[in-house]
């Protein structure tokens, strides 16, 4: 496994986190996955452009710029090569004695590893539990603390099903790790991309598919309810591209199979990527 490590290349070996690192003590970071088919990247630019944003929102100036960015990760996929697979990155405030406001002077640090597939992500219909959105109200940012979504999927995971829906209250946010979509009379909905849910690139490229479909699109947000009692309920993200989902909490979803738009907004979806 090579590391990107700010602008060098290393080994796992060389590549070390400092245990004063911010990332480690405080979540002080952000990250990103981006999605590698057949050795490409898949929406590069897009992923590149949260990453900043996060940061920025974070105020963590990143030690590169973009293009600066993209030749390294290209760099690092010619020389670990990936046909299927992801790259996850992420950048930290750096290191500094631990203490509660930002240092008076830190490196930002950066990481970034490929991973290849040994299967691929599975995108059979799955199931899902609710689960109340416990976490802080800045989830447009992709930020290293994960707990909130850990605890979320763990609950789903001790259910035995594929992923916790959140809500706040009685109105559906997101997934643990994903975007949430339902079909109710052929009008697709999804949460509206503002601070209580990630705004996922997949879900942009979902949205932009439904778009060229001709499928008419709400960004609004729906209830538990709504959800229970649509026709066709999907979730998005970077690993599972888009995925049926044909229960929640133990109440079957219209018929029980993958919906007519979820499977040609994955046909679709699949068509781009080549
Ligand atoms: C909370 C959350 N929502 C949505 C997503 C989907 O985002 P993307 O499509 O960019 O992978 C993720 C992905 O990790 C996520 O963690």
């Amino acid at each position: 496994m090579l590391i990107l490590f700010n602008h060098d290349l290393l080994s796992r070996d060389e590549a070390t986190i400092d245990i004063e690192d911010r990332g480690y003590q405080f979540g002080d970071g952000v990250y990103e996955v981006i999605r590698i088919y057949n050795g490409v990247f898949f929406e590069l630019e897009a992923h590149l452009d949260r990453l900043e944003r996060s940061a920025g929102e974070i105020k963590i100036a990143l030690p590169f710029n973009q293009e600066e960015l993209k030749a390294n990760l290209e760099k690092l996929i010619e020389q670990d090569p990936v046909q299927s697979g992801h790259v996850y990155m992420q950048v930290t405030r750096g290191v500094a004695p631990r203490n509660h406001p930002f240092p008076a002077q830190a490196d930002p640090v950066f990481v970034a590893y490929t991973k290849e597939y040994e299967t691929e992500p599975s995108r059979a219909p799955g199931r899902a539990v609710f689960t109340e959105d416990i976490r802080w109200l800045r989830c447009d940012i992709k930020s290293l603390n994960l707990l909130g979504n850990v605890l979320a999927k763990q609950f789903a995971n001790e259910q035995n099903v594929d992923e916790a829906i959140f809500h706040r209250g009685e109105w559906i946010t997101e997934g643990s790790s994903t975007n949430v979509f339902i079909v109710k009379n052929k009008t697709l909905y999804t949460h509206p991309a503002n601070h209580l849910i990630l705004d996922g690139i997949t879900r942009r490229v979902v949205l932009s598919i439904a778009n060229d479909l001709g499928i008419k699109v709400k960004e609004e947000a729906f209830t538990k309810q709504d959800l229970l009692e649509s026709d066709e309920v999907f979730i998005s993200s970077t690993t599972q591209e888009v995925r049926p989902i044909v229960e929640v909490d133990g109440v079957r979803i219209a018929d029980g199979k993958e919906g007519e738009l979820t499977a040609s907004i994955h046909a679709e979806f699949t068509g781009r990527l080549s």
